[in-house]
């Protein structure tokens, strides 16, 4: 049994479905998205609608709440509140639907799904070093948790006697005794220097999570963002991996 975990699309339709190609080659037989369907990319309806086909585990990211007004965006930066403001403009009312509908945790046997943090979800912290992911440990049962939000794709280990470890490699088994903090990375928008888009494959059957990188048509996304009036930095910021 395979599972795909998925996150922060942004609207970016071009590396969503290199990966969902990507996903046929694998025989994934489960995808989770982890949130942020939409904000940033040209084509949020697109994303949906490929979405809804594929999946119903969704959670919903700081964006996607955002684009339907559950979630105050005042603290955004300048381009992401244009980006918002633009695909709440965009999205017509089935989508919008969608979006107001998707819960803000899941979880499934010894897994949680959540994009920002398991402390809180609804205030969108980030994980980033040890110290956040020890304290995040505290704030769900389950074995494994699955996030995104930072783009950036980063794992955590807490070992039996409760010491947490950052994981340097991007493919490592899962340790019965252990538990994890798994943050997949963005397919529509990495930021950890690498532009292809990124996500993560959970193998049951051989107990190991590995991080792909999927290449994408970044000219066609960059071309469609800036022809849809969007912030030419989003468009510039896809190649950069930045
Ligand atoms: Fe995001």
């Amino acid at each position: 049994m395979k599972y795909a975990l998925l996150s922060d699309i942004h609207g970016n339709v071009e590396a969503f479905q290199a990966v969902l190609g990507n996903l046929e080659r694998e025989k994934v037989d489960q995808v989770f998205f982890l949130g942020d369907i939409v904000g940033y990319g040209a084509n949020p309806e697109e994303c949906i609608k490929l979405l809804e086909g594929l999946t119903t585990w969704v959670v919903a990211g700081n964006h996607d709440w955002a684009s339907v007004g559950l979630t105050d965006y005042s603290n955004f930066n300048p381009v992401a509140k244009t980006a918002i403001e633009w695909t709440k403009r965009k999205l017509s009312v089935p989508y919008q639907h969608y979006l107001t509908h998707l819960p803000l945790l899941l979880t499934c046997h010894n897994l949680t799904f959540v994009h920002a943090s398991p402390y809180h979800p609804e205030e969108w912290n980030y994980v980033f070093s040890l110290s956040e992911a020890s304290f995040n440990f505290c704030c769900y049962e389950q074995q494994i948790s699955f996030i995104g939000h930072s783009h950036t794709p980063v794992s955590f280990m807490q070992s039996e006697r409760g010491t947490t470890h950052l994981l340097q490699k991007s493919t490592f088994p899962i340790e019965e005794s252990s538990r994890y903090l798994i943050n997949v990375g963005s397919v529509g928008q990495p930021r950890d220097g690498d532009p292809r888009a990124a996500y993560a494959i959970y193998d049951l059957d051989e107990s190991r999570v590995t991080i792909k990188r999927i290449a994408y048509d970044i000219e066609g996304a960059q071309k469609k963002i800036i022809e849809a009036g969007l912030p030419h930095f989003l468009a510039l910021r896809l190649a950069a991996g930045a």
